[in-house]
């Protein structure tokens, strides 16, 4: 097999404005040779979820599972690849998986752990990165997969099993007394999925409401999936004497402040979970009311897992999936960008927020 010409999209860790496509030539019978494998990234999804991994680029570790050149970093982001090339015992040519990538042409690998469901990427530099980013689904062996769901599977699966669990938490936790439940970055689908499964729970008498940009208000009402949807301009207009827990996407310094201004102690519950508004991230910030405090999802798997035993979260959460799947087809449509061109311009649409809300990216660098 000859060698193969790669391509990688990269930012500068510092600027993630400044963007380059950086080109390799790779031999698979080299790969192979090393007892390696060589995956063909097919295609990938691009949401704000993934510009967040690169604003925590430093601070979370998001730069370490795809290494670049001094000051550059590669984004991750979900999607799926076929194996082009394989040193692995197992890990046959044409096998498709999904999991995490770089936005790129191609990645090499070194799966260990192979079992007829998943292998786990045995690099150097991933050992001590977090488990779910380092393990690919095989889709033959997936009973989920559906080709035609390719898109809606990179695009949401990863953010929506967050909003489960965001959900449940608070379900768990009897809402901390709150009468209502503020979605901040209303439009992201991450919060339209938190939407959705908040609105399964059908507590009684509990109000979720959206709160939103002056753009997108029209497109989150249109969902139908709050109570109520408020712009962030009128959160005075908020009953502040009602208890209150927010679910933050946005991590702006600026609206959580106005929040708990607004709110004071009235505010039971302050989950930050995103950071959409990465040009104005806020840090540790003396407020009146609950003190913000970060979602740590695994911590609710585990508790979930213990509760619930084997298998109860993942039967749980496909009830949840197929629900929002099913929402889905009301309020995102694929659009789907190819080639350098393309990939570039929707990063820079995606890192500025000028995605419209009802877009799902799924790009290709193939
Ligand atoms: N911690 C976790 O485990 C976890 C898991 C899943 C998601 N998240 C986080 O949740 C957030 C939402 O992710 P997503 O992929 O669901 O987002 P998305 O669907 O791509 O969200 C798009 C929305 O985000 C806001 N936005 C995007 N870029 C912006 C910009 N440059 N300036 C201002 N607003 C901007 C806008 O909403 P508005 O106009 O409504 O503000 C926009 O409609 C991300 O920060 C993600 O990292 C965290």
């Amino acid at each position: 097999m000859a060698t193969e010409q790669t391509i990688a999209f990269e930012v500068a860790r510092k600027d993630l404005r400044a963007a380059r496509f950086v080109r390799e030539a790779v031999d698979p019978q080299a790969v192979a040779a090393a007892g390696k494998a060589l995956f063909a990234i097919d295609h990938f999804a691009l949401t704000a979820n993934n510009i967040t991994y690169a604003a925590f680029g430093e601070q979370m570790a998001y730069w370490n599972f795809f290494p670049a050149a001094e000051g550059q970093g590669r984004i991750p982001v979900w999607g799926f690849a076929d194996v082009v090339a394989s040193g692995v015992e197992d890990l046959p040519v044409g096998e498709r998986i999904y999991g995490y990538f770089p936005m790129a042409s191609h990645l090499v690998m070194e799966p260990v752990r192979v079992s007829a469901r998943r292998f786990v990427d045995g690099a150097e530099h991933r050992k001590g990165l977090p488990a779910v980013y380092n393990s690919y689904e095989r889709v033959a062996a997936d009973p989920g997969y559906r080709s035609e769901r390719e898109a809606a599977q990179m695009i949401l699966k990863p953010l929506v099993l967050t909003s489960f669990l965001i959900a449940d938490f608070l379900d768990d936790n009897a809402f901390f007394g709150a009468r209502q439940v503020l979605v901040v970055s209303a439009s992201s689908k991450t919060s339209l999925g938190l939407a959705l499964c908040l609105k399964r729970l059908a507590e009684p008498g509990l109000s979720v409401i959206g709160l939103t940009s002056r753009g997108n208000r029209a497109f989150v009402e249109a969902t139908g999936l709050y109570d109520r949807v408020v712009t962030y301009d009128a959160i005075a207009s908020l009953d502040a004497d009602v208890p209150t827990a927010y679910v933050d996407m946005a991590g702006s310094a600026e609206l959580i402040t106005s929040l708990h201004g607004h709110f004071r102690e009235r505010i039971v519950h302050a989950c930050r979970v995103g950071g959409t508004h990465w040009q104005d991230l806020a840090g540790r910030l003396d407020l009146p009311g609950a003190r913000p405090k970060f979602f740590f999802a695994p911590d609710q798997i585990a508790k979930r897992h213990g509760d619930w035993g084997p298998g109860g979260l993942e039967e749980r959460f496909a009830g949840a999936w197929e629900d929002i799947l099913a929402s889905a087809k009301g309020w995102m449509t694929v659009r789907r960008a190819e080639g350098e061109a393309a990939v570039a311009d929707a990063y820079r649409q995606t890192l500025e927020g000028l995605v419209a809300p009802d877009t799902g990216l799924v790009l290709s660098l193939r």
